[in-house]
This record gives C-alpha cells, sequence and structure tokens, in this order.
C-alpha cells in the first residue's frame, strides 16, 4: 500500500463488483433507448472507463472536463469552470453523467444544469462515491456505488494535486499531505 493512505476503503475487487453492479441496473433501466454517457475528467476517467464497457445499453461517448479546485485544495472554490465542454449534440438525448464523487454537489449541480440548457430530454447522474453528510447544493446521484464517511480520498482516477489517481484502489489520504 502507499504510504501516504491511511486506510483502504475499497479494494479492486470491490470496486468491480460494484461497477458490474451499477451497470446492470443502468442497463435494465434504459432498455432498448440509445444514451449519451458524458464522463467528467479528470476524477471519472477509470470508472468511465469500466462502466461503459460493462454496459450493454447502447450509447454514445463524450466527456467534459470540469474544475472546482485548485491544484492543491481539498475543498471547492466554490465555482465551476468548464475547461472542454461536449463536442456532441445532445439536444433531445437521454444524458448520462458519469462522475467520480458528489461531495457538496457543486459541480454536478452545475453540470447537470449546463445539458439540460443543451436541450438535453434528461439528464441523470451516475456516480462511484457519495459524501452525503457535505450536500450544499440540490442536486443527488441516480445511481450511486458507494456512500463514504466525509474523508479526503484518492485513488482509481481520484487525486490530490494530480497524484495517487493511479491506485487501483480507494483509500483516505492522510491528513498531513495536505494539512503542511
Ligand atoms: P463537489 O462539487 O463539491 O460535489 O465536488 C465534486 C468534485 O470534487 C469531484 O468531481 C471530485 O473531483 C472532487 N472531490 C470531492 N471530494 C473528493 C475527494 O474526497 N477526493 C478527491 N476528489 C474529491
Ligand atoms: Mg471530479
Amino acid at each position: 500500500m502507499n504510504s501516504d493512505i491511511a486506510e483502504v476503503l475499497f479494494s479492486r475487487e470491490e470496486i468491480n463488483q460494484k461497477v458490474q453492479e451499477l451497470a446492470q441496473k443502468i442497463d435494465h433501466e434504459y432498455g432498448d433507448k440509445e444514451i449519451v454517457t458524458i464522463g467528467i475528467l479528470r476524477g471519472a476517467i477509470f470508472f468511465m472507463a469500466d462502466i461503459l464497457r460493462a454496459f450493454k445499453v447502447k450509447l454514445v461517448m463524450d466527456v467534459m472536463s470540469v474544475s472546482s479546485y485548485g491544484e492543491k485544495d481539498i475543498t471547492s472554490s466554490g465555482q465551476v469552470k468548464i475547461l472542454n465542454d461536449i463536442m456532441i449534440n445532445i439536444k433531445d438525448r437521454d444524458v448520462l453523467i458519469i462522475e467520480d464523487i458528489i461531495d457538496t454537489g457543486l459541480t454536478l449541480y452545475h453540470v447537470k444544469r449546463h445539458l439540460l440548457d443543451r436541450g438535453a430530454n434528461s439528464v441523470k447522474i451516475c456516480t462511484l462515491l457519495d459524501k452525503p453528510s457535505n450536500r450544499k447544493f440540490k442536486v443527488g446521484s441516480d445511481y450511486n456505488g458507494f456512500i463514504i464517511p466525509n474523508e479526503f480520498v484518492v485513488g482509481y482516477g481520484l487525486g490530490y494535486d494530480n497524484r495517487y489517481r493511479n491506485l487501483d484502489y480507494i483509500g483516505i489520504l492522510k491528513p498531513e499531505i495536505y494539512q503542511n
């Protein structure tokens, strides 16, 4: 285990299992419809890669890059910047946002509104992790993998200062890493 990690929350096997469960549930709900999946970079990169390959539902894939953190922050700046917007037309399409984690809800609140403004027929949210105790915006995840406590976690795409994203498990980062 990486020495900057205080505790492993979910192993690669547990994550894989959860990804399969989420994919089955979403396949079932959309049936024969074709959806547009929009992965939110960079945090959702591995989750997106895995769940997209687990889906049987027909889909068109796009990504968006948004940022609400400075590089070395562990809390949101309160502003969401769209760094790279989607490329495809989503008018009248059924959109599924793929995101690593919902925390205050700021990011997903804005992304969802942005996609509805673009004329999507429906916008649903799929997250791997949810920290409900920290929610400040009125938005929820329609399909969530794990509920976690209010701790800063890294791995499987989630990063701090863009480090730890490549860990193949999800763990709690030792506070001393960001407290100096
Ligand atoms: P929100 O806008 O406060 O809901 O935060 C969502 C975004 O903050 C996510 O897309 C992540 O990129 C990031 N984030 C929130 N909590 C964590 C965490 O514990 N570890 C790493 N990134 C996080
Ligand atoms: Mg993110």
